[in-house]
Parts: structure tokens; C-alpha cells; sequence
């Protein structure tokens, strides 16, 4: 079985979309809307990921990037899902690894996400990638689970309260972000 790992493409849209859907309302914990796809996917463009066997999508992560408190640029992972059939195999640590490295490329200064607390099989996948757990979220999702938040620093401005650091990322810069193709 060989699995590649290439960046989402707006030019497949409809199929891309809906096999994403398929994929993620099987394993996540909301019931997300296919607007939401295509709300990530479609202001940034550049930042997700699938996983491919043959023209079969089996994994996916979707990504976004944005000021944070104009202080930091931050990172989010919204979803990561990998076929039932093919877990087990280091697809999920390779699509978090080409996700963290081209939003570090495009100058994140953190990596965020939540997690149901009782995802063990997430917070191992997360954890031993670096990610610390920043927070406790109680009853965030709709099924009333709790969410840790958990969070990967990249650069020293990461580790400084937002209280210490001048507001340095203005809004121009990221439109132009939203605008980059892949790296
Ligand atoms: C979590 C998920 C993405 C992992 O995908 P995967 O491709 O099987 O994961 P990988 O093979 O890359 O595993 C990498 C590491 O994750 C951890 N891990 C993965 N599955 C695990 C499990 N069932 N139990 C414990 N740890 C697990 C291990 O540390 C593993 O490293 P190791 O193989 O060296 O022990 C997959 O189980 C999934 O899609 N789950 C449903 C959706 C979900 O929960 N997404 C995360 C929401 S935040």
C-alpha cells in the first residue's frame, strides 16, 4: 500500500469535500457541517492536508492560521481523521508533521487544537509530537465532553504572556497569508 500525502486542491473541491465529510462525521465529535470543510478550506487554502491510496482519500487535516491577539501568528488544527482501515500505520503523525512544518514555514508561533479528554489515542498521537496541555474546557462539546487544549510553541514568543509582547502582526500581512499557495 503506498499512501501519499499531498496538499488539498480547490480544483477537486466537490470530490475533496465530500470524501473529507464522509471521513470526518464518522470519528469526530461534532457534527460539523460540510460549510465548515469548506469555510477552512477555502480561506486557507494552503493549509491542509490529505492522504491518499490511489485516488482514495483515507486520512485529512485541516488547518488555519491566524493572528492572535495581533501578538502571534497561531496555528489551529480544527480536524484530523485517518480511515479506521489504515490507522496504526504513522499516517496521523505524517499529516500533523507536514501541517506543523508549513505553518512554521508561514511563521506560526504555535500550533493549537482541543481534544475530547478521554481521546487517549489523540492525546499519545499529540503528545509524544511535543503538544502540552495549555487548558481544560468543561462540557465543550456537544456530546458534554470536556476538551483539553493543547498547544505546540514553535518560536520563544509562544512561551511570553501576551501582556509582555508589542503588537506586532497587522492585518495586511494576513491577508496576504490567506492568499499564499503551499509552501
Ligand atoms: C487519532 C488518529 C488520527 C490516529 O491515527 P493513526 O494514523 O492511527 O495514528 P499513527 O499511526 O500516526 O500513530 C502515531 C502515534 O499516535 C498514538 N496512537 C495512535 N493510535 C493510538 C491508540 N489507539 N492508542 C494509543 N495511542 C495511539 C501512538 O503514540 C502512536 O505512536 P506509536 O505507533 O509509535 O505508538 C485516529 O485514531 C483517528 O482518526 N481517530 C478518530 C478521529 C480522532 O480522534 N481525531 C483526533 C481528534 S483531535
Amino acid at each position: 500500500m503506498t499512501v501519499i500525502l499531498t496538499p488539498y486542491r480547490s480544483d477537486l473541491e466537490e470530490e475533496q469535500v465530500a470524501a473529507i465529510s464522509e471521513l470526518v462525521a464518522k470519528d469526530l465529535s461534532e457534527p460539523y457541517s460540510v460549510y465548515v470543510y469548506l469555510y477552512f478550506l477555502k480561506e486557507w487554502p494552503g493549509l491542509s492536508f490529505v492522504a491518499m491510496d490511489g485516488d482514495k482519500i483515507i486520512g485529512t487535516i485541516v488547518c488555519s492560521l491566524r493572528s492572535h491577539h495581533e501578538r502571534r501568528l497561531r496555528g489551529y488544527i480544527a480536524m484530523l481523521t485517518v480511515h479506521e482501515d489504515y490507522r496504526g500505520h504513522g499516517y496521523a503523525k505524517q499529516l500533523i508533521k507536514a501541517a506543523v512544518e508549513n505553518l512554521a514555514a508561514k511563521g506560526a508561533d504555535e500550533v493549537t487544537l482541543e481534544t475530547e479528554v478521554t481521546n487517549f489515542a489523540a492525546l499519545n498521537l499529540y503528545q509524544n509530537m511535543g503538544f502540552i496541555r495549555a487548558k481544560r474546557y468543561h462540557r465543550y462539546y456537544l456530546n458534554t465532553s470536556d476538551a483539553f487544549r493543547l498547544i505546540l510553541p514553535l518560536t520563544k514568543k509562544s512561551t511570553i504572556p501576551l501582556a509582555f509582547l508589542e503588537p506586532s502582526i497587522e492585518t495586511s500581512f494576513m491577508d496576504k497569508l490567506k492568499n499564499a499557495s503551499i509552501a
